[in-house]
């Protein structure tokens, strides 16, 4: 079998290195392929909305509320239309859990995949023109394949998933996944339609000096989160906080660093979500050398008992990470 961590020329385009890496996937049935590309195709159709949202009246927000009582933004909605739409006709998928949807959406029952998602993140940036991504996992089914989906198939621990990966719409925009044998990304060009491979085998530097964390709720931090920040000042770290997570861990995979959304007075477990957005960043982050952890776990090994289910979350750069839950360990013990 060919080693998939093998660098592809810079320039591959998407289909080509798919195709050349599906004898190297877990599953070889080209079903996982297949999957990928439904995603990707979403992805230019989304940023092609998000491209022109100011100009056809689909900046603000819906009226609506999310399955976290969140207001949805226009393009929340119109995101999770196109990659439900896209999974569905796809076929490939046998159930989709997305952060605008309270339940579990029972699609193929004879597909052996299932794809947690969040369709559009970083809501509040999207009427400011300020890079927001799409959050997606995939993991395979644990039920027979032909039977009604089951709970167990859609709480599967982070450890689980068979891919992970985000689209970035940013300055260009990206897809960086991993099939669990290294992150690859590829930056989409919109003349020709489409991604060519431009960051092979991506790699987080061990340490960093870019901590990204909403210090504006540093009163209701754990005292750990809050000893942790400190020891960044004294460093003199650099803080950068988009505000959207995607933008956010891009940056510190390129670069170095550190993000934490700890637990807070007003979300006691933390804001971000587990299946979405936790387990498939902190896949990325653990195959290209970094960690995830919620302070005492690592994120991969929590088995979720909610879809929805929120988890303190800290992710980077290994040494950084590390050291923030070292301080967090400290500050309990001496609580106790
Ligand atoms: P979403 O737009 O999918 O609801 O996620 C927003 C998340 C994440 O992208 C970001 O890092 C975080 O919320 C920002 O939260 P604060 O405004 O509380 O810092
Ligand atoms: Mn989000
Ligand atoms: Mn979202």
């Amino acid at each position: 079998m060919e080693d998939s961590r093998i660098a592809m020329p810079i320039g591959t385009a998407l289909d080509r290195f798919i195709k050349s890496r599906q004898t190297a996937f877990p599953y070889a049935t080209g079903e996982l392929s297949q999957l990928l590309r439904d995603i990707a195709l979403s992805g230019k159709v989304v940023n092609r909305e998000i491209n022109r949202a100011g100009l056809i009246n689909l900046a603000g927000a819906a009226g609506t509320e999310n399955s976290g009582g969140e207001q949805q933004q226009n393009l929340d909605v119109l995101a999770n239309i196109r990659f439900a739409r896209a999974l569905e006709k796809g076929g490939e998928v046998c159930a989709i859990v997305s952060e605008e949807e309270e339940r579990v959406i029972e699609v193929n029952r004879k597909a052996h995949y299932v794809v947690a998602i969040d369709p559009l993140d970083g809501s509040s940036n999207i009427d400011v023109n300020v890079s927001i991504g799409t959050i997606f996992s995939i993991y395979r089914r644990i039920s027979e394949e032909g039977k009604p989906v089951t709970m167990e198939d859609a709480l599967q621990p982070g450890r689980n998933q068979v891919a992970a990966g985000y689209i970035l719409y940013g300055s260009s925009t990206m897809l960086v996944f991993t099939t669990g044998r290294g992150v690859n990304g590829f930056t989409y060009d919109p003349s020709l339609g489409e991604y060519f491979l431009s960051h092979q085998n991506m790699q987080m530097p061990l340490e960093g000096k870019i901590y990204s964390v909403n210090e504006g709720s540093y009163h209701s931090f754990p005292q750990g989160v809050k000893d942790y920040i400190e020891d960044c000042r004294e460093k003199g770290y650099t803080g950068r906080y988009i505000g959207s997570l995607v933008a956010d861990f891009h940056r510190n995979l390129l670069k170095g660093g550190i993000y934490i959304y700890p637990s807070t007075a007003s979300n006691p477990e933390g804001k971000l979500r587990l299946m979405y957005e936790c387990n498939t960043l902190a896949m990325l982050a653990e195959e290209a050398g970094g960690m995830a952890t919620d302070g005492t776990n690592r994120i991969l090994d929590i088995v979720p008992t909610r879809i929805h289910q929120r988890a303190p979350f800290f992710v980077g750069s290994k040494n950084m990470v590390e050291r923030a839950k070292e301080l967090v360990e400290e500050a309990k013990m001496i609580e106790k």
